[in-house]
């Protein structure tokens, strides 16, 4: 597995590939991984073609009073895990490779980066939306892999690559979680043995709301209030906000009546923790 430091040394590895055959298939990542990471691998490995992976954690995406000092990092773990799922180059640039001085351009998804996230993140998703075309720029995949545990991230990405005419097809890949429904996520190691089990409720909150829309339930102010009150009932809990919106547009809806997303943050302790389900009638 070869460890790319700079873009020429990306560009010199896909070139080398295309000369080959072989389609780009590429996983962006700010490392510290986890089975929902590999799983995206995994996927991209299955499709065919070579798998590149970029581990940087991205400053852009970050607000002021964010975690990005103390946000995990071990690339000696992330280089091994990535090497056994048959990744074959990691990309992992440092900041003045991404970022020289004198660097000034950012890219906005106006509507799409505007609610859930959007409102208490405000900035985040231009800082994801600029890296990520970046990185599309460098690495000029055939494919790129995304998890829909960030789903609205999902979606500005989408957005971002319609807009723009990139000729990248986006695959999303499914929320995967730990046997208790927790959502995996790098900051889960935020997360103290008593928020870990509180956290629990998110999973079941958001099960019950699919539960009564399997059996017919329409209204949706009627989903939000009751996950509002099933995690409000765990003391460790502070949420931040729970929505029912349009799956595509990410705009509230009353009624269930087309896809639909349920979208929540909360956080524990210092853990701002993200997850979401997509009910379909
Ligand atoms: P990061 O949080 O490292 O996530 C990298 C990719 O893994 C994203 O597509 C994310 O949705 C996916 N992922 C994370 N947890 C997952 C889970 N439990 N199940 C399935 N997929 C999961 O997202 C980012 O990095 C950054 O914002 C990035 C896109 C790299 C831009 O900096």
């Amino acid at each position: 597995m070869e460890i790319l430091r700079t873009v020429n040394e990306v560009r010199q590895w896909v070139q080398a590939q295309r000369v080959a055959g072989r389609a780009i298939h590429f996983v962006p990542t700010m490392g510290y991984f986890h089975e929902g990471h590999l799983s995206l691998m995994r996927r991209a490995k299955a499709d065919g073609g070579a798998v590149i992976v970029s581990i940087f954690v991205n400053p852009l995406q970050f607000g002021a009073n964010e975690d990005l000092d103390r946000y995990p990092r071990d690339f000696e773990r992330d280089r091994q895990m990535a090497e056994s799922v048959g990744v074959e180059a990691i990309f992992y640039p440092d900041m003045a490779e991404m970022y020289p001085s004198g660097y000034q351009t950012e890219v906005r998804v106006k509507e799409l980066s505007k609610p859930l996230c959007g409102k208490s993140r405000p900035g985040h998703f231009e800082g994801v939306a600029t890296v990520v075309l970046k990185l599309f720029n460098i690495v000029t995949p055939n494919r790129a892999y995304f998890g829909m545990k960030d789903y609205q991230q999902l979606r500005v990405i989408q957005q971002l690559v319609r807009d723009m005419n990139l000729p990248i097809e986006i695959v999303p890949c499914p929320i995967v979680r730990e046997p208790d429904g927790l959502a995996m996520s790098s900051r889960n190691v935020y997360l103290t043995p008593e928020e870990r089990r509180a956290a629990t409720v998110l999973y079941r909150s958001l099960q019950w709301a699919q539960a009564q829309v399997e059996s017919g339930e329409r209204d949706a102010q009627k989903l939000r209030a009751g996950v509002l009150e099933r995690i409000a009932a765990e003391p460790r809990a502070r949420i931040d906000y729970v929505e029912v919106v349009d799956a595509e547009t990410l705009l509230p809806v009353e009624r269930i009546e087309r896809p639909t997303l349920i979208a929540l943050a909360v956080f524990f302790g210092r853990a701002r923790l993200i997850d979401n389900c997509v009910v379909a009638i």
